[in-house]
Parts: structure tokens; C-alpha cells; sequence
């Protein structure tokens, strides 16, 4: 299952991701975690030390690498520099599987151990991957959307089933409406807070994403009382989720004094179940050819756009017109 949180800068998205990512792993579900905001602080929010955040390998700098795997022995995609975000699998790609490991992994992907803060119990594991920083200069330019296309490509190229997950951490910005990333996901979270400018950002994405069967549900953030429950009420109706309070057990990890992910609000424990309800649920709506085919749309539009320039390549002949995407796919 693959699942976005996204929102206003500082609505929540790092936090929220984080609780669901350590419930998941608490529950020992498969869990791989990708950091793609433009703030990387997953690692931090899943308990890495500074030193230990900043090593983890960039996906934005191993692109040739993941493009050379996944275009494997594709006779449509003649070199890795043909290759751009959007390029979609066809017939000779390689699929990317969350269990087991592949190069793209084992070059990109670090595994987080969650230890409880008590008593150095386990809770659980999780596949970290991240983006890597992006510097003032990349903010714009292509090199800002080579990073997230890292993993619009892994996204595109991966057959996950329902009993594993990928939670990405990622910004609502107009960047992910550019590609087709924001169509990626079985299910997408935005996190807002009861301001007036968290539910802006909601009704774009949603605008954005009406056209594109995207599966959208809002978790309201930082709600402190009766009057920020109606407001979001009131503003996003149904779909408006669930809501989370202030968090104690958040301020005391801002503070460096984590504790147990057991010890969390228990109404917050109860709406992180609520949550992964929902993401659950989504699988069943779960379309491999609408998949497949907007794949196909973003490229042939990217291409049109700038890529065919930038390649001096007819990229619209990537597309495999008899390919689709599918669970039981050979990995390739
Ligand atoms: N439910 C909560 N309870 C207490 N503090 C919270 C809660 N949600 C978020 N915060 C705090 O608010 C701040 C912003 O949260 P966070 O970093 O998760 O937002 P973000 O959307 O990822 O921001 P950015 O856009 O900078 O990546 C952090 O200091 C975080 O600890
Ligand atoms: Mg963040």
C-alpha cells in the first residue's frame, strides 16, 4: 500500500507520518518510509541522531544507478540518460518488490531499529529512505524535481501488495502537481491545521486531484477544542477523517526526552487506528490500469513539456502500449 501525507509547511506531515509509520512498525507490518519534503526530518522524527540523518544515502544521487536497474533489458528505453521521471515500466523493466532487497535498496535504503525509550524494548523496524537535502539553489530548477523524481520512478516501477506499506513524507506544493506523483498513492493524507490557510491548501489539492481519482482524506492537526473540530467540520466535511490534539508525548521528543510508543495519547493511538483503517480500505479501490495508464499520461505530457528537448529523444515511444502494471508481475 502506498501511502502520502501531505499539507502546509508545518501543518504536521513529518509528525503525522512518523506516529504512523511507528504504529505500523509496532504492529510488525512491513513498513518502508521515504522522505521527499523539502525538509528532511523523517530520520529525525523516527529517533535518528543528527549524525545518523545526515549519512543516509540521497536517491537524488543515485539516479543513474536507479535508472539503469529499473530500465533493465526494456528495448524502449535505450540509455539511462533517456530516462526521465515519468519514463514508465514495459515489457524488459525491472519491478521493484517490497520484501526481500534489490540494488536500488540495498544502494538507497538504511533500516531504522525502533527501541523503546524505557526499557530499549523493540518496536519494531523500519526501511528509511530519503530524498536527500534540497539546497536554496535546487528550489525551481531541475535538479529539485530530479530528487522527488527518484521516487516518482521507484513508484512507478514498484508492485506492492496490501499486507506491506510505503509512507511518503512529502510537501503539497505545486511540484507534485507537475508530475504525476500525487497520483501515486492508494491513499493520500492532508494533514491540516484549523487555520484558514491549512484548508486552502486542501481545497487546491483537492481540485488538483478530482481529475485524477485520487483518494484524498484530511487529518486535522493541533486541534485544541470544540471551536477548531467545528471550523474543519464546517470547512472540509466529510472529508475530514479524523483529528489529533496537541501531543505531550510529541513535545517531550521536540524536548530529546522520547518515550515508549506505547505511552502515546490514547486518543491519539485511537485515531493513528483510524487512520491505517483508512489506508487499508483503500486497497480495495485499487486499479492497476488507471495506474498504469496515468503513468502514461504524465510522461507523454512531461515529454511534450520538455523532456524530448532535453533528451533530443522521442520519448512518447518509451511507452509500452501493451503493458500494464500489475501485482503478480514477474519482478524482472
Ligand atoms: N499533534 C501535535 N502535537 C504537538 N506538536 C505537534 C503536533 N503536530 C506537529 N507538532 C509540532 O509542530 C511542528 C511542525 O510539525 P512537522 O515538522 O511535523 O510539520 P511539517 O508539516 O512536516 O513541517 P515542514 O513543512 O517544515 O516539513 C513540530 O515542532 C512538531 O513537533
Ligand atoms: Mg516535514
Amino acid at each position: 500500500m502506498k501511502i502520502a501525507f501531505v499539507g502546509k509547511g508545518g501543518s504536521g506531515k513529518t509528525t503525522l507520518s512518523s506516529l504512523f509509520i511507528r504504529s505500523l512498525a509496532s504492529q510488525r507490518v512491513p513498513v518502508t518510509a521515504v522522505d521527499a519534503d523539502i525538509n528532511q526530518h523523517l530520520g529525525a522524527a523516527l529517533g535518528l541522531d543528527e549524525e545518523a540523518a545526515a549519512s543516509l544515502p540521497p536517491l537524488g544521487a543515485h539516479l543513474p544507478l536507479i535508472k539503469d536497474h529499473l530500465r533493465g533489458t526494456n528495448p524502449r528505453i535505450t540509455s539511462a540518460a533517456s530516462m526521465i521521471k515519468t519514463t514508465p515500466p514495459g515489457s524488459g523493466s525491472r519491478l521493484l518488490r517490497l520484501e526481500g532487497t534489490n540494488p536500488v535498496f540495498d544502494a538507497c535504503a538504511r533500516d531504522v531499529d525502533l527501541v523503546s525509550a524505557a526499557d530499549g524494548e523493540s518496536e519494531g523496524r523500519v526501511r528509511l529512505l530519503a530524498t536527500g537535502p534540497f539546497t536554496e539553489s535546487d528550489l525551481g530548477v531541475a535538479c529539485y524535481h530530479s530528487k522527488t523524481g527518484a521516487v516518482e520512478l521507484c513508484l512507478n516501477h514498484l508492485v506492492d501488495g496490501r499486507d506491506a506499506y510505503v509512507v511518503v513524507d512529502m510537501t503539497a506544493g505545486s511540484d507534485s502537481f507537475a508530475s504525476g506523483m500525487f497520483t501515486r498513492f492508494d491513499m493520500t493524507f492532508l494533514v491540516a491545521e484549523p487555520t484558514r490557510k491549512g484548508v486552502s491548501v486542501y481545497r487546491q489539492y483537492r481540485d488538483y486531484a478530482r481529475d485524477f481519482d485520487v483518494r484524498l482524506r484530511v487529518i486535522g492537526n493541533k486541534v485544541q477544542g470544540p471551536e477548531d473540530l467545528e471550523f474543519l467540520r464546517a470547512e472540509i466535511g466529510e472529508d475530514l477523517l479524523v483529528t489529533f490534539g496537541n501531543s505531550p508525548w510529541v513535545r517531550a521528543m521536540e524536548r530529546g526526552g522520547a518515550r515508549p510508543f506505547r505511552e502515546l495519547e490514547q486518543e491519539n493511538l485511537l485515531a493513528l487506528k483510524t487512520v491505517h483503517e483508512a489506508a487499508d480500505a483503500a486497497y480495495a479501490q485499487r486499479d492497476w490500469e488507471r495506474y498504469t495508464q496515468q503513468m502514461v499520461h504524465f510522461h507523454l505530457r512531461n515529454a511534450a513539456s520538455w523532456g524530448n528537448e532535453r533528451t533530443g529523444v522521442d520519448l512518447a515511444a518509451q511507452v509500452d502500449p501493451g503493458f500494464v502494471l500489475r501485482e503478480d508481475a514477474p519482478a524482472g
